[in-house]
């Protein structure tokens, strides 16, 4: 079976490094190794997803078109890729509503993302964040999916959409859902804040510090890694060595996966120095790698029209694959249309 790479975004903010390096970066590759295969690549932006948290509409539609242009911008062809936005495509909506039927609370209850984004205040968060999952599901199992290139936070959510299609296609005695497989990159797997070490890097990170973001200037960006907590010791010879030291480790990864090179070839060049020298070799990275991104993001921002055009050829595209699945799936199910 050819193979076929889904995958998604939230446009609740702008695509920060994290994002970047733990997804983005795959999606591009997987664009030219999948498609030489003969597979597909669709990427597409979780506007639905957006809602579990209170945003307001502007922000939202704003979020979306320059999330769209970011992408486009990081290297995802809307020519060789399937791209769009959730809630342009129906069959989402839809197929999450019969999986919500197949899920059971017991599983939803064991995602921890929901527990830490919903902290203290369960019983005040939205029901649409606590079935996420479910409609995350329904993302990948839409499309026969066979991969699913995130970062290693929604890997438990992957492992939830299996759960639900095994038991979708055996309760139903079918074989209509391919159980999707996480790609989760070797090279970036997690990226923690800049700030704390203890935590992921995430917009929603209390401090803009700790957040390097994609339509950061040159000057933000370098100020950022430059000012990046770190410890007083130098650079050790082995990435072992790096174990109880979260923030350096943290730099160093950033740093391997910018320039695609691997953590320990970069250490044989800086082992021995200070954070003094190795800092400003990242800023200077950094700025050389997302710079161009931003600008072409500014660029593409120019024409708004010739975006929301890209999400509209995307979507009858996605429609296409998606509604034959959807249809095959409330059959099964006993469901007269
Ligand atoms: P979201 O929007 O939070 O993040 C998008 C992608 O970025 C990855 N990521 C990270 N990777 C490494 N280090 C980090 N600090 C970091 N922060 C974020 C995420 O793992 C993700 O791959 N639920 C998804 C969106 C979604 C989706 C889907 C993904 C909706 N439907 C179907 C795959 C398939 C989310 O909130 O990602």
């Amino acid at each position: 079976m050819a193979k076929r790479v889904v995958s998604g975004i939230k446009p609740t903010g702008n695509l920060h490094l994290g994002n970047y390096l733990g997804a983005v970066k795959q999606w591009v590759a997987q664009q030219d190794a999948i498609q030489a295969e003969g597979g597909e690549t669709l990427y597409f932006i979780a506007d639905l997803h957006g809602l579990t948290e209170w945003i307001a509409p502007a922000e939202l539609r704003a979020n979306t078109i320059e999330m769209t242009a970011t992408l486009v911008a990081a290297g995802i062809d809307p020519d060789r890729s399937i791209l769009f936005n959730q809630a342009r495509v129906p069959a989402h909506s839809e197929m999450a509503w019969l999986l919500n039927n197949v899920a059971r609370v017991g599983w939803l209850n064991r995602m921890t993302q929901f527990k830490d984004k919903a902290g203290k205040n369960r019983e005040g968060a939205s029901v649409g964040l606590y079935d996420y999952p479910v409609l995350m599901a329904a993302d990948v199992l839409l499309y026969n999916t066979t991969h699913v290139p995130v970062g290693e936070d929604q890997k438990q959510h992957l492992e939830l959409a299996r759960d639900i299609a095994t038991k979708f296609n055996g309760d139903y005695a079918t074989e209509l859902f391919t159980l999707p497989e996480p790609l989760v990159s070797a090279a970036a797997p997690r990226i923690m804040s800049l700030r704390d070490a203890s935590a992921k890097m995430s917009k929603s990170n209390p401090s803009e510090q700790s957040v390097v973001k994609l339509i950061d200037s040159d000057e933000v960006i370098a100020d950022k890694f430059r000012k990046a907590k770190t410890d007083p010791d130098v650079l050790p010879a082995t990435v072992e060595e790096l174990a109880e030291r979260p923030e350096a480790r943290n730099l160093l990864t950033i740093f391997a996966a910018l320039a695609d090179r691997t953590p320990g070839d970069v250490l044989a060049d800086y082992a021995g120095k200070g954070f003094g020298a190795f800092k400003p070799d990242l800023a200077d990275l950094a700025v050389a790698k997302l710079g161009p991104i931003r600008d072409e993001m500014v660029r593409l921002l120019d024409d708004r029209g010739a975006i929301d055009a890209i999400l509209e050829k995307g979507a009858d595209k996605a429609r296409t694959l998606a509604v034959p699945v959807l249809r095959r799936a409330q059959e099964a199910m006993g469901l007269m249309l």
